[in-house]
């Protein structure tokens, strides 16, 4: 069985936010107090993470990641990790590195396809004055320590006009040096003070800056992937997210799951299915479920924009509770 939409795309790729608790307070995802995290009670238990993720498994999705909120935040992650491990193919999980130290063992043992770490300078007081957190240092250690257990990982940079672009060629340099891809992430118009309006910097504009240092940069044709991807000197790969020009949204094979237990279609939508009411439910079955499910990807918009159009725009939102 699959999940087809009425745009003939096929979700395949679930990304579970397990919190939305965070440990840093990044100033483009969240506001530094002052937030309303949700209650434990009002968020999916592992057993209840588990028994959908058997049901989407089922539907032919074959790779999920962790998202957040930051997933290491959540108590006894081995548990769900190796679980999930059994559920799916593919188990990948977004970062932000600071608290890795521990399960290196455990990720090489789940074989964990990728690691997506959210890192924006290189530059400890910047590091600090984007992320509102002193761990710079534990970051890039966890990082190294990545490459040297030979984790699969890519670093995930969201790029800000006036605040981190002047670093985009010394991560494009750190790199081809560790050999570890760099993704550019277009700053969303979410949350924060301003809604990150001023320091939006395009896709477009983020490729230009990097061609005119590195001439070989060259675009490679789209792999499906939510990302453009560039190569320099035909080796060394690199990625760029148009996370908020758009540009993907008719190869998108992903669904969401919130820590509220809501599937969401698009990382632009609002509202979509509350299966957490439905785990709850007392005379649920999991074909009720799956049923669900297929109903819910059936309403995918043809894009982000369309989604977008349906916000209602008074409502404070963070990737925390839609998970990046
Ligand atoms: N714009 C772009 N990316 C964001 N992330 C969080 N908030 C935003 C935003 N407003 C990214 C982080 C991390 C993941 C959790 O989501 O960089 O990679
Ligand atoms: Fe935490 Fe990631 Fe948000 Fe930063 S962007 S505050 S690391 S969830």
């Amino acid at each position: 069985m699959k999940l087809r939409d009425t745009h003939n795309r096929i979700a395949k790729y679930l990304r579970i936010g397990i919190t939305d608790r965070c440990n840093l307070r990044c100033r483009y995802c969240m506001p530094a107090v002052g937030i309303d995290f949700a209650h434990r009670d009002d968020i999916l238990s592992y057993e209840e993470i588990i028994r959908l993720s058997k049901i989407f498994a089922c539907l032919g999705v074959d790779k999920v990641r962790l998202t957040g909120g930051e997933p290491f935040v959540r108590k006894d992650i081995a548990v769900l990790l190796r679980s999930l491990s059994d559920v799916f193919s593919k188990v990948h999980i977004t970062t932000n590195a600071t608290l890795l130290s521990g399960h290196f063992e455990l990720l090489k043992e789940i074989k964990v396809e990728g690691l997506n770490i959210s890192i924006d300078s290189l530059d400890r007081d910047r590091f600090f004055m984007i992320t509102r957190r002193d761990s710079y240092d534990i970051v890039m250690e966890n990082i190294l320590k990545c490459l040297e257990n030979k984790i699969p990982a890519k670093l995930n940079i969201v790029v800000m006009k006036g605040v981190n672009d002047m670093e985009l060629l010394d991560f494009v340099r750190f790199g081809i040096q560790h050999n570890i891809e760099v993704r550019f992430i277009e700053a969303m118009p979410f949350n924060d003070d301003d809604g990150n309006r001023n320091v939006y910097m395009p896709a477009t504009e983020i490729a230009a800056l990097i061609a005119g240092e590195f001439q070989s940069l060259h675009k490679l044709n789209a792999d499906g992937s939510s990302s453009d991807k560039y190569t320099i000197d035909g080796n060394y790969t690199l990625g760029i997210i148009p996370a908020y020009s758009r540009s993907l949204c008719s190869s998108c094979d992903r669904i969401r799951l919130t820590p509220q237990g809501e599937l969401l279609n698009c990382l632009y939508a609002q509202t979509g299915t509350s299966l957490l009411s439905m785990v709850r439910g007392d005379k649920v079955t999991d074909n009720d479920i799956q049923q669900a499910i297929i109903d819910s990807v059936l309403l995918k918009k043809k894009s982000g924009f369309e989604e977008e159009a349906l916000i209602n725009k008074d409502a404070f939102r963070s990737m925390t509770t839609i998970g990046g």
